[in-house]
């Protein structure tokens, strides 16, 4: 066995897990997840949604972690280090330099969002929230980003708090922060979800979120749900491998997997049903896209006791959730400078920092002067989310996915995963054949290159994964022989 030696470790058992959970509970959780559902008109919508977590995210969450964890590293040299103890081909390093550059693109729109809910919670206590329906905060929400100045300092601000915090290391700073972040968020997204019980429209809220329309399916709707799986996870983008690489040796990566996708989807689950009743009982139109939140949670505030007080402690949370999200971001690209260009880690995070604010800026400017500026009609900010979620994100899964599931050899994954037979078994399966294919029909599809619907014919993709699975099994004792005599 030839392990690499850990330079960094968490501090202490609990620490991958906080530091993880801080990386995928965020903005996505709390600001799209909600907006994305009400786009693509709910229940179907999150039912896609929670199929991708449990085959898709799961897996590859899970292969993600072995890799980091085996190769030690920024996902570049983790993977190239994985690959080399296989003696295979170096190319696949391509993976870990794609999913870094997924995360840091992730980065230029995230700190812009993150700077609404910095600006909201300031929002909350000067007042100008005070208006009396959601048209009102709709208009407050426009003005807010008209103003370039306004908009670009609340993201400057968090792309600096960012970079001070990587710039320090993150051992110490995320896992202190989210001991008491996560409990503090959960219990301010339970407080709403009971205001939203007794005040608002809960019965049509539930009824939006998980009844399943079969008419609201569609092609785009499957890769939103896929993308957003990736997205929600921090998987493919550096962030989950990083962290991985920090784990101690013998810690369970299953189990650890479950802990955090658990946690996410509860909180993303809890986010829509804190939001959707107070939207319908304000006959606001789901759909509104991404200011939903902030023009709807508002009026929640001013209608509940100790409503200030709690409004700005609930957008603090998010706050704060969305920095420990952008924090996981960057962090591979800082290892990354470190281990292999020897910049220390104030240096590596200020030159990625500076990259960083000026594709911010740039990002931000989409709501105001240059809301004009499309590439294939779409803006800046539209652009970064749709390239890293819809494709880079998914092709960096599957690609590991295959990388583990095919060309590793045998033991290294049984080693890393330390899952009993059965469980190795289900793991294997999963990213051999079901999350490839999977993620490969979503692709086609979405490109209009799949002669059917996968959603209407599922009973010929559960066909291909089981052809697949019986062909695969029985060739590959064969495929090795043969490997193992050239
Ligand atoms: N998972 C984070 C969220 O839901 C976003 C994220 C994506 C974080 C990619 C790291 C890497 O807000």
């Amino acid at each position: 066995m030839s392990r690499e030696k850990p330079k960094n470790l968490w501090l202490s058992r609990w620490g991958f897990v906080l530091a993880a959970t801080g990386s995928a509970v965020g903005l996505g959780n709390i600001w799209k997840f909600p907006y994305i559902t009400g786009e693509y008109g709910g229940g179907a919508f999150v039912l896609m949604y929670l199929a991708c977590i449990l085959a898709i995210g799961i897996p590859v969450m899970i292969t993600e972690i072995a890799l980091g964890r085996r190769g030690r590293g920024s996902p570049l040299d983790a993977i190239g280090r994985v690959v080399r103890e296989n003696n295979g081909n170096p190319a696949w390093k391509a993976v870990g330099g794609m999913a870094m550059l997924a995360g840091f693109m992730i980065l230029c729109f995230y700190v812009v969002v993150a700077g609404w809910a910095f600006a909201y919670t300031w929002k909350m206590l000067d007042g100008s929230l005070a208006a009396p329906s959601v048209e009102a905060l709709g208009a407050v929400f426009e003005s807010h980003n008209a103003n370039p100045w306004a908009l670009g300092g609340w993201s400057v601000l968090v792309a600096l708090l960012t970079l001070l915090i990587v710039g320090k290391g993150v051992q110490a700073g995320v896992e202190r922060a989210f001991r008491w972040m996560m409990p503090g968020l959960a219990v301010m997204l339970l407080v709403l979800v009971g205001y939203s019980f007794s005040n608002g429209s809960f019965g049509e809220g539930v009824a939006f979120l998980f009844t399943f329309d079969a008419s609201k399916l569609s092609g785009e709707a499957l890769l939103a749900a896929l993308g957003h799986a990736f997205f929600t996870l921090s998987l493919a983008s550096g962030a989950i491998l990083t962290y991985g690489s920090y784990i101690p040796d013998g810690q369970s990566i299953a189990r650890t997997t479950f802990i955090v996708a658990i946690a996410d989807t509860c909180v993303a689950l809890l986010a829509g049903l804190a939001i959707f009743p107070v939207i319908f009982a304000n006959g606001m139109d789901p759909s509104a896209g991404p200011g939903l939140i902030f023009m709807s949670l508002p009026l929640a505030f001013q209608q509940m006791p100790f409503g200030t007080a709690f409004g700005v402690l609930f957008f603090a949370m998010v706050s704060v959730a969305a920095l420990t999200s952008a924090i996981s971001m960057i962090e591979a690209v800082v290892a990354y400078l470190n281990e292999k260009h020897g910049l220390s880690r104030p240096r590596g995070a200020a030159l990625a920092g500076a990259v960083l604010l000026v594709i911010s800026l740039l990002a931000m400017l989409s709501f105001n002067v240059g809301a004009d500026w499309k590439l294939f009609g779409m803006t800046l900010f539209d652009g970064l989310d749709y390239l890293t979620s819809r494709w880079m994100m998914p092709l960096g899964g599957i690609l590991m996915a295959i990388l583990a599931g095919y060309c590793l050899r045998d033991g290294i994954m049984r080693d890393e995963l330390g899952l009993s037979a059965g469980g190795y078994a289900l793991w294997l399966f999963m990213v051999r054949y079901v999350s490839p294919v999977m993620i490969m029909l979503v692709f086609l599809h979405a490109l209009g290159w799949l002669g059917f619907d996968p959603l209407v014919r599922w009973y010929w993709v559960l066909g291909a994964i089981g052809t697949l699975a019986v062909l695969g099994e029985l060739l590959r004792p064969g495929m090795q022989r043969a490997r193992v005599r050239a």
